[in-house]
């Protein structure tokens, strides 16, 4: 049975990249991974002194994430960082059931710069690695897709080979982990 994923969409931008590449990952794995796109758009600043009165839409982006076998975090880059609207999201998830922790996830980033996301990604598994958070983040796989816009086409597929192989290989990767795990 395929892994059901929740795919953390960490740009709110309608056309995004990053959502793009978690929309073709969707069709290309669908035999070995079930990945719905959760999108952060409408999740509110954390804020403590809402806690006791979560918003709705906090509730149900912590559902999703509790209720898949696993996340992948598909992370743009702000200013050498993840942007403050994923920053929020998972501050989120760092309270209140504590909804990631020993959760199997991996990361992929885009960019149009040619680093991919580096910096974010770094800053991701520092944030992640907070007790409250925690995941069980495959080791030694790191997605930086850079000059995304010149490697996928208009049907959101990847066409350039090497970055094909390479995204083939960290997902086998992730199953086999996944599985190790489980
Ligand atoms: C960016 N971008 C960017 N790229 C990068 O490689 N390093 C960076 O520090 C930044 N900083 C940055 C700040 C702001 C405010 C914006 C709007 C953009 C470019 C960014 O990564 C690129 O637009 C991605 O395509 C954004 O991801 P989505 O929205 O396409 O998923």
């Amino acid at each position: 049975m395929a892994i059901k994923v929740a795919a953390i969409i960490g740009s709110v931008r309608e056309g995004s990249m990053n959502l793009r590449l978690v929309e073709f990952m969707k069709e290309r794995y669908a035999d070995r991974l079930d990945i719905e796109a959760v999108t952060i758009n409408n999740i509110p600043l954390f804020n403590p002194d809402i806690e006791e009165n979560v918003p709705q839409e906090v509730v149900e982006f912590r559902n999703k994430v509790k209720s898949a076998d696993a996340v992948l975090f598909a992370v743009p880059e702000y200013n050498y960082s993840i942007p403050g609207s994923l920053k929020n999201a998972i501050d989120w998830l760092s309270r209140g059931g504590f909804v990631l922790r020993e959760k199997p996830a991996f990361i992929v980033g885009s960019s149009m710069g040619v680093l991919g996301s580096v910096r974010a990604q770094i800053h991701l598994r520092e944030v992640l690695s907070n007790p409250s958070l925690s995941p069980m983040l495959l080791p030694g796989n790191e997605v930086y897709i850079g000059s995304v816009h010149e490697k996928m086409n208009e049907n959101n597929e990847i066409t350039d080979s090497g970055t094909l192989g390479f995204l083939d290989q960290v997902v086998d990767n992730f199953v086999a982990f996944y599985n190790k795990m489980a």
